[in-house]
């Protein structure tokens, strides 16, 4: 029987076949340190969690939600763009809450693409920006993901080469794998460009407040006019450590927000009525969980570099996000970046995620998720360590054969 039209265009999860291996070899016993998905393990702060406790006693909240969003979580995520970017939103035109930000992205990407609407998408990138677009009919097209000055001749290429003239441009940063971060001046000149071009700008922002060096991520919306043009999603996810409670937002242009809010409004009835109270409160809060998060993640961030690069496997450090985008080590490079996962996975008991999972630019790389404590890291280098050490002997048959791909 054939497949189903839209099936056909979601090709299995790369990340499925080393999960899968990695599922055989605990069933084995072996002790797989889990670097591969960007899954946080830090526990939600406590007074969040206890203010969902607080309010699911009472039976009114366990009613049908507001699916755009309670008002006074609407007005806490106003309130934290204007503390933490200075920029002014209407919360009742100009946010929705989504249920997590990847559901915000994927339906905003149903909202408003025609069937060969073309959509400008970084390559590598977490694959919600290119599927999103792809299920609703979408046809995508690759750009840079580098934000300097050589992101914008083949920009150009591409927005004159394109038929139709491409709807929307996707932007993530910090950068899910690649942990690029954007200037302000960088976003200056994609609106600028954008708006010559009359292509609307999603900015996915999931990272905003996973950062380590350098100045605090801004805002697509900083830039003056951004407004009339750009949507942004953040999500609650890494910033309170919330993955599994399903919370983000959109933010930005009020017809953009407004299409997303109408498809929502067929779709569902918003977060469970406890969540949507107990994430206002999280984004009410005086920021100290999210300082303590970030320092977290940056202990760990400085555990990898030194002890991968001693381990010899050079990994450049991040300077925003949970992960870090390394390239294959010479030697392993032709096999690709899927089989040099697996064997990460079977020869030194670490998961990875395979660069090519988030695009073919990817495939020189693999992400590393900061998703286990600093003494697993550590473990996870001196496995690293003993394979690389032994790899020229006992790795020479899949080393040669892959080679000669
Ligand atoms: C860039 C990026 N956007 C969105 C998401 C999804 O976030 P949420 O949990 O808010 O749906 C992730 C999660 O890994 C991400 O890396």
């Amino acid at each position: 029987m054939e497949e189903f039209h839209k099936v056909r265009r979601l090709p299995p999860y790369v990340f499925e076949q080393v999960n899968r291996l990695k599922a055989s070899a605990r069933a084995g016993g072996a002790d797989i340190i889990d670097l591969g998905m960007g899954n946080p393990d830090l526990p939600t702060p406590k007074a969040i969690v206890d203010k969902l406790c607080e309010v699911v006693q009472d039976p009114r909240t366990h009613r049908y939600s507001s699916s755009k969003g309670i008002p006074g979580l609407r007005r806490a995520q106003a309130a934290y763009y204007a503390r933490r970017f200075g920029v002014k939103l209407n919360p009742d035109t100009q946010i929705v809450a989504t249920l997590g930000s990847k559901e915000g992205f994927a339906n905003m990407a149903q909202a408003i693409t025609a069937p060969g609407d073309v959509v400008l998408c970084p390559n590598p990138t977490y694959p919600i920006h290119a599927f999103g677009f792809l299920m609703t009919g979408g046809v995508i097209r690759s750009i840079s993901v580098e934000p300097d000055e050589t992101f914008f001749p083949p920009l150009e290429r591409a927005v004159r080469h394109s038929i139709p003239k491409p709807l929307a441009l996707i932007l993530n940063y910090p950068s899910n794998p690649t942990a690029h971060v954007a200037s302000l001046d960088f976003y200056k000149d994609v609106i600028a460009f954008a708006k010559k071009h009359d292509i609307i700008v999603l900015s996915d922002l999931a990272y905003s407040e996973i950062y380590f060096d350098g100045p605090p991520p801004p805002s697509v919306l900083e830039v003056p006019g951004a407004m009339d043009i750009a949507v942004e999603f953040t999500s609650m996810s890494k910033t309170f450590s919330m993955p599994g409670w399903r919370m983000g937002f959109a933010v930005g242009n009020e017809r953009l927000i407004s299409a997303l809010t109408r498809v929502k409004s067929y779709l569902d009835y918003g977060a469970f009525t406890p969540i949507q109270v107990a994430a206002t409160h999280a984004l009410n809060g005086d920021g100290s969980d999210i300082a303590e998060v970030r320092s977290v993640y940056k202990r760990r961030r400085d555990v990898l570099v030194e002890s991968f690069g001693k381990a010899g496997f050079e990994v450049p450090p991040p300077a925003a996000t949970m992960f870090a985008w390394a390239k294959i080590p010479e030697k392993f490079r032709a096999m690709g970046s899927l089989e040099f996962s697996k064997l990460l996975v079977e020869k030194a008991d670490i998961a990875v995620a395979p660069g090519i999972g988030f695009g073919e630019q990817g495939d020189d790389y693999v992400r590393i998720a900061l998703v286990e404590n600093e003494h697993r890291i550590r473990q996870a280098a001196r496995n690293l360590k003993r394979f690389l050490s032994t790899a020229d002997d006992t790795m020479h048959n899949v080393i040669s054969l892959n080679a000669h791909r």
